[in-house]
């Protein structure tokens, strides 16, 4: 049994790249009989660079819905809300204690904030930088390490922040005695990876996004929005550089795919060629969406599969924390 866990930061609504890189593939690895699966909101994780309770609440709400509509099995997976589980804070402190400082210096994404408090020429270079954004690869670490997880898929952004729970699981086995597995990174492919209405990477820190569950009228309208060039009907079009082909492709089967690639030869109208990849991605989604819906109007159905989630998860954390702790000298007195 692999065992395979991954998390969402509950900062914002589900958008097109999330279905397509992580939760769609996630939901379908979890359905072979050789995988166990946790898949986790990651709400501590959203107070580090969300200030605003009723946002994160609410995307709380939303993501969880979203895993719900798409048919998760909560029986064979874990499904659950970080701070549910009482256990990751806790260790998230043991590994701290076993986790470099400059380690943490070295992270990506302390450095760029740095650097642009540099840039700026501020007085402090750690301007605005919390201790939560500082450590954050330690409690993501523990959400890893939590479950002795083998494999972890993630965006390319987070590789080191893999490589950093390697280290810092090698230190503690070093110190304490073999208790963790080492995490593998899995990075989602290229394909997986969904362009945004501007042609980068689809991400809500570039504000590109389209929602996952927008109305099919509102959905149409942004599909719409996607950026393409100037070229007229008619004339052929290149599938290498056109986000509304790449997008297609995450969706369709490999038929469709060569169909719509001829008529990008042909000199479809983008007009026509967004018209059909709006048909596309509606005619996947208008089933789930309508789950959705049911599960936004009914957040007591939601909340009883998250605690369901966690006691199934907790079975395993903590007895786990209590054995850890144990190793590191937490004991009873005798
Ligand atoms: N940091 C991840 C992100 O921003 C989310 C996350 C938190 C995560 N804990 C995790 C992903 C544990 C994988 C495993 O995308």
């Amino acid at each position: 049994m692999t065992t395979v866990l991954t998390g969402i930061t509950t900062t914002g609504t589900p958008h097109l790249g999330n279905y397509v890189g992580a939760i769609k593939p996630a939901i379908a690895k979890s359905k072979t009989a050789d995988y166990s699966s946790y898949f986790f909101l990651a709400d501590l994780h959203a107070l580090i660079k969300c200030w605003e309770p009723e946002k994160i609440a609410q995307s709380t709400k939303e993501i969880a819905a979203t895993w719900l509509a798409l048919g998760l099995d909560t029986d064979s997976a874990m499904f659950y809300r970080q701070s549910d589980i009482p256990e990751i804070p806790e260790l998230t402190w043991l590994l701290t204690c076993m986790c470099s400082k400059g380690l943490m210096n070295r992270s990506h994404a302390y450095k760029a904030l740095v650097a642009e408090n540099e840039e700026d020429g501020a007085k402090d270079p750690d301007k605005g930088i919390t201790m939560g954004l500082f450590s954050y690869p330690v409690l993501m670490t523990a959400d890893i390490l939590m479950f002795n997880a083998d494999e972890v898929p993630v965006g390319k952004d987070q590789t080191q922040h893999l490589e950093m729970a390697r280290d810092i699981a090698a230190r503690y086995n070093h110190h304490f005695g073999e208790h963790f597995v080492m995490p593998k990174t899995i990075v989602a492919e290229d394909q997986a990876v969904l362009p945004g209405l501007d042609g980068r990477k689809m991400s809500k820190s570039y504000n590109n996004t389209i929602p996952l569950w927008l109305p099919e009228k509102k959905l149409r309208k942004h599909i719409m929005k996607i950026k393409t060039n100037m070229l007229e009907p008619g004339e052929p079009k290149d599938t290498n550089d056109s986000f509304v082909f790449d997008i297609y492709k995450a969706f369709a089967t490999k038929d469709q795919t060569a169909n719509f690639k001829q008529a990008f030869a042909d000199g479809i109208a983008w007009g026509s060629a967004k018209q059909e990849l709006f048909e596309l991605i509606n005619t996947e989604l208008a089933g789930p969406r309508e789950k959705y819906n049911e599960f936004i109007l009914q957040p007591a159905l939601i909340e009883k599969e998250l605690l369901k989630g966690a006691e199934k998860a907790r079975e395993f954390s903590a007895p786990f924390l209590q054995k850890l702790k144990e190793a590191v000298g937490i004991r009873r007195i005798s």
